[in-house]
């Protein structure tokens, strides 16, 4: 694990505290060799092998005749086959495919290196392919994001602008102006940070040596912020599940055996507003039951998300395979904690003592190495977990 005071090279030598202090959410940071000899995790086949895969997230942004076009996977040969096989700047394409690291250990691997945020606001690793001249158009994102350089390289300009309107009716958020501030061309390895809402533009640059081509590709590593409002309606979605457990002290009837005599019986008397106002105000909640809901909310997998279930085994077989390999999360899965109580996929545990250690190494490591289990609750814990899909055993 990181700590919070070593100087990281994927920050371009600055500590986490550092940048958390210093550009986390306020400013834009370039950092030259992010990561040292970082050619990407895959190649265009592969990215574009993953675009044709039923459950994955991807999309073909083309640009034609002065508009944008947006298409969704899943993707065949032939929609590869029609696109430009010269772009230029009148008409270029790219490929963008989302959660990678739900398919890529090597991407999974990468995320933990941005460890120093938190989990719980991590969104996904999108990777990016686009020949020469290709992108997304000017745009901003709601989203913090580090967009680091794979293979090729790509032409990034930012701007401070602050007239962030868009171009109507475009199926993709494209600015109608952009006036650059700055500009730099990122190789592999190298790694630009954006915070939220600051307009940039990234213009795919082929490399070309001894005849080979090399088209760039980007990897996005990004981090979901939800909007207030969408907490809001979540939260009272939640208290009112809750409400429905009872698990909140608003019990009894409505009273007024202090009913005065109204002059209409149609209107609604001020003291039945008042007794009414008063007993909603006892719903009330704790850090703890934020801390639920947020367990709950964030680390329920997006809608598109399948878990692949385990056929069952043993118990003393399970325990014995644990004990010599170790136990990881599933690629899918995203595990929380906050004191005692443990979210995995959206569903809450409660856990205490050395076993609770254990889940938050699992939780912040995202592994286990071989381990044996002595408290049973904690290894049949283990093991529907491993049932429903959301553990893998570690590989050798
Ligand atoms: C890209 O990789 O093409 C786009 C990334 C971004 O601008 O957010
Ligand atoms: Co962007």
């Amino acid at each position: 694990m990181t700590t919070k005071n070593q100087a990281l090279s994927l920050l371009g030598g600055l500590t986490p505290s550092q940048f958390l202090a210093e550009y986390w959410q306020k400013k834009p940071l370039l950092i030259k060799n992010a990561i040292q000899n970082f050619e990407g995790l895959l190649n265009p086949e592969e990215l574009a092998g993953l675009a044709c895969e039923d459950d994955v997230q991807s999309r073909i942004i083309e640009y034609k005749q002065d508009k944008w076009h947006a298409r969704h996977g899943p993707f065949d040969d032939e929609d590869f086959a029609k696109l430009p096989q010269k772009p230029s700047a009148a008409h270029n394409w790219t490929l963008l495919v989302q959660s990678v690291n739900h398919y890529l250990p090597e991407a999974a691997e990468l995320l933990q290196q941005f460890a120093f945020i938190p989990h719980a606001r991590l969104d996904d690793l999108m990777v990016s392919y686009a020949p020469d001249g290709g992108g997304v158009g000017p745009h901003f994102d709601s989203y913090d994001v580090f967009l680091l350089q794979g293979q090729g390289r790509r032409f990034w300009r930012i701007s401070e602008q602050t007239d962030l309107s868009l171009i109507e009716g475009a199926p993709l958020r494209i600015l109608q102006n952009f006036e650059t501030s700055q500009e730099w061309l990122l190789e592999a390895g190298d790694m630009l940070y954006l915070p939220p809402h600051l307009a940039h533009w990234g213009i795919a640059v082929s490399s070309v040596k001894d005849g080979v081509t090399t088209d760039c590709m980007t990897y996005s590593i990004g981090f979901r912020a939800p909007k207030n409002q969408e907490l809001a309606t979540e939260f009272l979605g939640f208290m009112q599940d809750r409400l429905n457990q009872d698990k909140l002290t608003l019990t009894g009837t409505y009273q007024d055996a202090d009913l005065s005599l109204q002059n209409h019986p149609a209107e609604i008397g001020s003291a039945m507003i008042a007794t009414v106002s008063a007993n909603l105000q006892k719903i009330q909640w704790s850090n703890e039951i934020v801390a639920e809901f947020l367990g709950t909310y964030l680390s329920d997998p997006k809608a598109d998300v399948v878990f692949d279930v385990n056929k069952k085994m043993a118990m003393r077989v399970f325990a014995e395979k644990l004990a010599k390999l170790g136990i990881a999360l599933d690629l899918k899965s995203l595990m929380l904690f906050f004191g005692d109580a443990f979210f995995i996929n959206g569903e809450q545990v409660k856990v205490s003592g050395d076993s609770a250690t254990l889940l938050k190494a699992l939780a912040d490591n995202r592994h286990i190495t071989a381990t044996v289990i002595q408290d049973e609750a904690l290894l049949r814990q283990l093991y529907d977990w491993y049932i429903a899909g959301y553990l893998t055993f570690n590989v050798n």
